[in-house]
C-alpha cells in the first residue's frame, strides 16, 4: 500500500483554563488514536498543537484574578501540556501562539493580504470605557436586549434570543470593567472579504466531500453559512492583548484571534522543523502537493476550520508563489457531557484531566471516552460507564484473555511459544480473524470511524475469549499436549495483535504487553498469525488492569454538586394531560403511624363533604401531631391502592428539602378545602 504524507491538527486549546473530558473527547483522543495507528502503518505523518493564548477569553481569565495575561497563559500553558502528555497525547509538538515565530507568521499573512488589497477598513461605533481607558470587547459589554428585554445581553448580540443588532441600540449598556455606562467611540476596523470566497469554498467543500466524504454534521453547518451569505468579517480588535497591527498609526490594535490562532498550526509546525534543525521541513507539510491535511475539532470551531481558514490559505495563494494544502478533511466531533449534563466550571460540574489522572490511570479513561466519542450525536461521560468499561471489559475481556494465555504458557510450555500442529476448526477461525480485524479495524480509522474501530477491537477479544474456552487447554494438556499448544500458539498470536491494534487506545497498557510478549510492534499490514516464532522465549508477565471498587467511584458521585444532579428526563405533557389531574386542597384531621412501617402515616383528611384515608410516605419528617389541621393539596382523583394491607385514596404532595426531609405542601388558613388547585 502507498505510504501517505500526512498533517494533522488538532484544536489550539486557549491556555485559560484546564482541559476536561469534553475536550479531549472532542478534538484530542480521536486525532491522538488516528495519529498512532497512521504511524504504525507507517506513513509519513506529523501531529501539530499547542496553546491558544490571545483573545478576549484570556484577558477575562486575567482580569478575574487580577493578574497579567501572560500569568495565566504562561500558567495553563505548562499545565494542560502536562495534562495532555500524561494522558498520553503524541503530539509532534505542543507550541504557543505567544511565541515571536507564530506573531511573525500572522503578521506576514495580514500584511500580504493588506498589500494585495483584500483588506478594507471601515468605520464603525464601538463602547468605549472613559474609566478603563479603552474600547470594550463585545463579552465586556452587557446591557438589555432591544428585541427580547434579556437584561444580560452582549454588545451586539443576545443569547436569550439570538438577535443581532448594532451596539447604538442595545438598552442600558454597563461596561463589565467599570460597571459605568460607556460611550459610543468612533473606532475603524480592517475587514476581511470573506464573502467573496463563497463560491470557491462551496466548490471546495463539495469537492473534498465528494472525494473524501465529509461528516453530516459538518456539512450541515456550513451550509447554514453558505444559506445565509458569508460576510466581510473585521479581523482587527481594539484591545492590547494580541498580535499588533502590522500597519503604521495602529496603535492599540490587534489581530483578531480566530484570524490568528489558526495560523498557529503553521508556525508550530515552523518551529517542530527548527527542533529538528530543518528549517524547510514545515513546508513538506503545508505545500506538498502529495500531503493531505486532517483537522480535528469540536463542533463550535467548525466555520473557523472549514470556511474562515480556508478562505485564509486561498487568499494567500492566489497572491503569492507559494501554496498551501487545505483541509481535506474537518472530523468534527459532537459534545461530551458530564452525567447528563454539560461540562461547565463555574456550577462544579465535571472533571480536569489532570485531576482524573491523579486517580485512575490514563488508559481506562481513554478506553472509555474512545468507546464512546460524540462522532455523531452528544455523548455522556458516566462514573459507573467508565467502572464498567474498565472492570467488564478491559480487566474480565482483556485483561483475562492475557493473563489465562500466560499462565499457561509458563506453566506447560517453559514460557516459549509452542508450535502450531494440526488445525482444528475453530483454530483456523481464530487465524482467520487475526487476519481480518486489524484490515476492518485499519478501514473504519481511515474513514475516521475511531469509535467503531474500539468497539471492534473489543470483539476480537470476546472472540479470542471464547476460542480460549471452547478450546477447553485445561482438558488437552491432559490428554495430548500437542493440541494443547495449537491452541496456546494461537492464543499468543491473538495477543501479539491485540496489542498492537489496542496500542492507538491504550498506549501504556499496550506497551507492556509488548513487553510480556518480549517482543515489539510491526508494521500494521503485517499484523497477522506468525508475529511470535515457535520457541520464542516470554518474559513475565503482570496484571494490567486493576479493577474499580464500588465505593471508590461512589467517592466521585458524592463529589458532584447534588443542585445539579439531573432528574430524570423530563417528558412534555399537553395542557390536557395536566387537567386530568384533579388537585384539590384538603384538612388533615387525624394521623397515626402504621406499625409493620417506619416511612408510612395514616391520615384521614376531609374535603368538601366527604373524608378519606391517604396512606403517606411522611413518617420520617412529621410526627403525627405535627400534621392535624394542615391544609394541603392532594391528588383527589388516584386510583385506591392498598399499602401495607391500608386503603390510600390519594396522594399528599410534598417536597424534599436539602437533608432530605419531606415538607408537604400547605396553604393559608383561609382557603376553604375541596378548593380546586389549578
Ligand atoms: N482556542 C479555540 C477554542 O478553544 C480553538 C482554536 S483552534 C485554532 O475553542 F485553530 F484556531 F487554533
Ligand atoms: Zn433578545
Amino acid at each position: 500500500m502507498n505510504k501517505e504524507k500526512v498533517l494533522v491538527t488538532s484544536a489550539l486549546p486557549y491556555a485559560n483554563g484546564p482541559i476536561h473530558l469534553g475536550h479531549l473527547s472532542g478534538a484530542y483522543l480521536p486525532a491522538d488514536i488516528y495519529v498512532r495507528y497512521k504511524r504504525l502503518k507507517g506513513d509519513d505523518i506529523i501531529y501539530i498543537c499547542g496553546s491558544d493564548e490571545h483573545g478576549v477569553p484570556i484577558t477575562i481569565s486575567a482580569d478575574k484574578e487580577k493578574v497579567s495575561p501572560n500569568v495565566i497563559i504562561d500558567r495553563y500553558h505548562e499545565k494542560n501540556k502536562a495534562a495532555f502528555e500524561k494522558f498520553g497525547m503524541s503530539f509532534d509538538i505542543y507550541s504557543r501562539t505567544s511565541l515571536p515565530i507564530h506573531h511573525k507568521t500572522a503578521q506576514e499573512f495580514f500584511k500580504k493580504f493588506h498589500e494585495n488589497g483584500l483588506l478594507v477598513e471601515k468605520k464603525s461605533m464601538h463602547f468605549y470605557d472613559n474609566k478603563a481607558n479603552m474600547f470594550l470587547p463585545d463579552r465586556y459589554v452587557e446591557g438589555t436586549c432591544p428585541r427580547c428585554g434579556y437584561e444580560e445581553a452582549r454588545s451586539d448580540e443576545c443569547e436569550k434570543c439570538g438577535s443581532l443588532y448594532e451596539p447604538q441600540e442595545l438598552l442600558n449598556p454597563k461596561s463589565k470593567i467599570s460597571g459605568d455606562t460607556p460611550e459610543l467611540k468612533e473606532t475603524s476596523h480592517w475587514y476581511f472579504p470573506l464573502g467573496k470566497y463563497q463560491k470557491f469554498l462551496e466548490d471546495y467543500i463539495q469537492e473534498m466531500n465528494s472525494n473524501y466524504g465529509w461528516k453530516d454534521n459538518v456539512l450541515q453547518y456550513c451550509k447554514g453559512w453558505f444559506k445565509d451569505g458569508l460576510k466581510d468579517r473585521a479581523v482587527t480588535r481594539d484591545l492590547d492583548w494580541g498580535i499588533k497591527v502590522p500597519l503604521p498609526n495602529s496603535e492599540g490594535k490587534v489581530i483578531y484571534v480566530w484570524f490568528e490562532a489558526v495560523l498557529g498550526y503553521i508556525s508550530a509546525t515552523k518551529i517542530f522543523s527548527e527542533n529538528l534543525n530543518k528549517p524547510d521541513l514545515w513546508k513538506d507539510y503545508w505545500q506538498g502537493k502529495d500531503t493531505k491535511y486532517i483537522a480535528f475539532i469540536g463542533k463550535d470551531n467548525v466555520v473557523f476550520h472549514t470556511i474562515i481558514f480556508p478562505a485564509m490559505l486561498q487568499a494567500w495563494n492566489e497572491n503569492s508563489e507559494t501554496k498551501f494544502i487545505l483541509p481535506q478533511n474537518v472530523p468534527a466531533n459532537e459534545f461530551l457531557n458530564f452525567e447528563g449534563k454539560k461540562f461547565s466550571k463555574s456550577r462544579g460540574w465535571g472533571i480536569d484531566v489532570d485531576e482524573f489522572l491523579e486517580l485512575f490511570p490514563a488508559d481506562p479513561l481513554r478506553y472509555t471516552l474512545a468507546s464512546n466519542l460524540p462522532e455523531n450525536k452528544d455523548t455522556d461521560f458516566y462514573w459507573k460507564e467508565f467502572q464498567a468499561k474498565n472492570n467488564n471489559e478491559l480487566a474480565d475481556i482483556l485483561g483475562n484473555f492475557i493473563n489465562r494465555t500466560f499462565i499457561f504458557a509458563g506453566k506447560h510450555f517453559n514460557n516459549e511459544v509452542p508450535s502450531r500442529n494440526e488445525l482444528s476448526e475453530i483454530d483456523n477461525k481464530m487465524l482467520n480473524d487475526l487476519q481480518v480485524y486489524p484490515r476492518k479495524i485499519a478501514e473504519l480509522f481511515e474513514n475516521y470511524k475511531i469509535k467503531d474501530a474500539v468497539l471492534e477491537m473489543m470483539n476480537l477479544t470476546r472472540n479470542a475469549n471464547k476460542y480460549f474456552n471452547d478450546s477447553e487447554p485445561w482438558v488437552t494438556v491432559k490428554k495430548d499436549k500437542s493440541i494443547c499448544g495449537t491452541t496456546i500458539n494461537i492464543c499468543l498470536q491473538t495477543i501479539y495483535t491485540l496489542a498492537e491494534i489496542f496500542s492507538p487506545v491504550i498506549p501504556f497498557s499496550s506497551k507492556k504487553i509488548f513487553s510480556m510478549l518480549n517482543s515489539e510492534p510491526t508494521e500494521w499490514l503485517s499484523i497477522g498469525i506468525n508475529n511470535l516464532k515457535v520457541g520464542h522465549k516470554l518474559n513475565k508477565s503482570e496484571i494490567l488492569f486493576k479493577k474499580i471498587e464500588d465505593d471508590v467511584i461512589q467517592v466521585q458521585l458524592d463529589k458532584l454538586p447534588s443542585s445539579e444532579i439531573v432528574k430524570e428526563k423530563i417528558h412534555e405533557i399537553s395542557f390536557e394531560d395536566f387537567s386530568k389531574i384533579k388537585l384539590k386542597i384538603a384538612k388533615i384531621v387525624s394521623a397515626e403511624s402504621i406499625k409493620k412501617s417506619n416511612k408510612l402515616l395514616k391520615l384521614k383528611v376531609e374535603l368538601k363533604n366527604e373524608t378519606r384515608q391517604i396512606i403517606a410516605g411522611i413518617a420520617q419528617s412529621y410526627s403525627p401531631e405535627e400534621l392535624i389541621n394542615k391544609k394541603v393539596v392532594i391528588v383527589s382523583n388516584l386510583k385506591p391502592a392498598k399499602l401495607f394491607g391500608e386503603l390510600s385514596e390519594g396522594m399528599i404532595l410534598a417536597v424534599e428539602n436539602n437533608t432530605g426531609k419531606l415538607n408537604v405542601l400547605e396553604v393559608d388558613e383561609n382557603i376553604a378545602i375541596g378548593t380546586d388547585v389549578r
